[in-house]
């Protein structure tokens, strides 16, 4: 493909099904979109739409049924297991509604995991790490268990955890959910803040964002809407 025309992601005909006893639900039926560097995207539909299904397939964790997914150079419909940990810890930032967090690793511990898993945690990136935990306020929670840290502060971490491989792609589903309105506000309006704030050493990252929150979804660039299996929108 040529690079000037390659999309930084794109998503073609993409379905999948569970099966569950006899009945099959087709549960994303022909989803396509494309995203290019920096732009950042609100998935939005009702409960069970299958918003969460498409970040699972976005992330490697599940197989689409068929259809093609392409995140910079990886095509996740071709790749075998080992290559999709690799792109995992490569090129994926995620941030869910609870914040899995490890509970016997401290904030900073947390933020360094996928990168220590990765076999990249030099001293460089260790003091990326400090940096990243001091722009979301917690530069006096570095070494606090995720039991010590309020929600808003344990989402805090995840965060900084998703931001510093600087990923190709980051997946937030519902990352506000399980807060309170003050705090909700605050997680969003850092993870717009530091969204601006990346890819300094490299390309910006996409943002796939799946919220049920108005505000929130308005602040992307652009709303897609996840109906019957579809995702429309501009
Ligand atoms: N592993 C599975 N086996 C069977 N059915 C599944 C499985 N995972 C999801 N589903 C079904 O697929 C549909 C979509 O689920 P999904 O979790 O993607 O919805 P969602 O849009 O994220 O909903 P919510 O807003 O409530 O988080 C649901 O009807 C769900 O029951
Ligand atoms: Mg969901």
């Amino acid at each position: 493909m040529d690079r000037k025309e390659r999309k930084d992601l794109a998503v073609e005909g993409l379905r999948k099904s569970f099966k569950t006893g006899s009945e099959t639900i087709e549960v994303l039926k022909d989803v396509a979109f494309t995203a290019k560097a920096g732009e950042k995207i609100a998935i939005v539909g009702k409960s069970g739409s299958g918003k969460s299904t498409l970040l699972g397939l976005m992330a490697g964790l599940d197989r689409p049924d068929s259809g093609s997914i392409q995140v910079g150079d990886w095509r996740l419909d071709q790749m075998d297991e080992a290559q999709k940990t690799l792109y995992r810890r490569k090129s994926l930032g995620i941030v869910f509604q609870q914040f899995h967090l490890m509970p016997d690793l401290t904030a900073v511990e947390n933020v360094l995991l996928p990168m220590e898993l990765a076999g990249r945690a030099d001293s460089s990136t260790i003091q990326r790490a400090h940096e990243l935990l001091k722009q979301v306020g917690l530069s006096q929670r570095m070494y606090h268990f995720p039991s010590q840290l309020s929600g808003g502060e344990c989402q805090r971490v995840a965060i900084a955890r998703a931001l510093l491989p600087e990923p190709e792609l980051i997946l937030a589903d519902e990352p506000t959910g399980n807060l309170d309105d003050q705090n909700a506000k605050l997680i969003s309006d850092l993870i717009f803040q530091m969204l601006e704030n990346s890819g300094a050493r490299g390309r910006k990252s996409v943002l796939l964002l799946v919220t049920h929150n108005e505000q929130l979804a308005a602040r992307c660039d652009r709303i897609l809407r996840l109906q019957s299996g579809v995702l429309s929108g501009s």
